[in-house]
């Protein structure tokens, strides 16, 4: 079992190294960034294990693709680093993020969801939109609009 998980809210260029090592292939020119980071809306979150950041998760307040009316964030940047995969640790993160959200009135966070992870994000509770996939302009891999409704 691993040390205990904490999960802080950090700035965004604490999870640039995360962002870039698993979701960009840690290509040097890739962007790791979101137009949106800076604003004081978005919400960092990091995964941290012994010190060091393992899981990051990104939200920003984002038109619903389900229903325009209703309050909706978007996921972005949801990681959890390579060595401590499959232990429960992105659960822990993403589930924090919901449940912050949550309490705050937001009523649904959706995602474009790589099709590799989507199994992930099923297993709590998110739902795929049918007819929604696509190719990622930032990675070239096929993606699934997933959301799941909070309240
Ligand atoms: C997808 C990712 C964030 C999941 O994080 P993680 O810490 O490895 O996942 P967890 O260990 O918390 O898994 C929680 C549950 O989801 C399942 N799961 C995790 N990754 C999965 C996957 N790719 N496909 C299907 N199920 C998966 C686990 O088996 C676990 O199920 P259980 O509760 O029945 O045991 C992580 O594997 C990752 O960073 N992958 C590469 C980058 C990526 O694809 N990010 C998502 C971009 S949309």
């Amino acid at each position: 079992m691993p040390e205990r998980l904490e999960t802080k809210r950090v700035s965004s260029e604490e999870l640039h190294d995360l962002r870039r090592r698993v979701l960009r292939g840690n290509d040097p020119a890739a962007e790791v960034g979101d137009p949106r980071d800076s604003e004081s809306s978005a919400e960092h979150y990091a995964g941290v294990l012994n010190g060091q950041i393992v899981v990051c998760a990104s939200v920003y307040p984002s038109t619903s693709p389900i229903d325009p009316e209703r309050k909706s964030y978007q996921l972005r940047y949801m990681a959890t680093d390579f060595e401590v995969q499959g232990q429960g640790l992105g659960a822990i993160v993403l589930t924090t993020v919901c449940d912050s959200l949550t309490l705050r009135g937001v009523e649904e966070i959706w995602a474009n969801g790589r099709d590799t992870a989507l199994g992930f994000y099923q297993r709590l509770g998110w739902e795929i939109i049918p007819g929604s996939e696509h190719m990622s302009p930032y990675t070239q891999l096929p993606h699934t609009v997933i959301f799941k409704t909070l309240q």
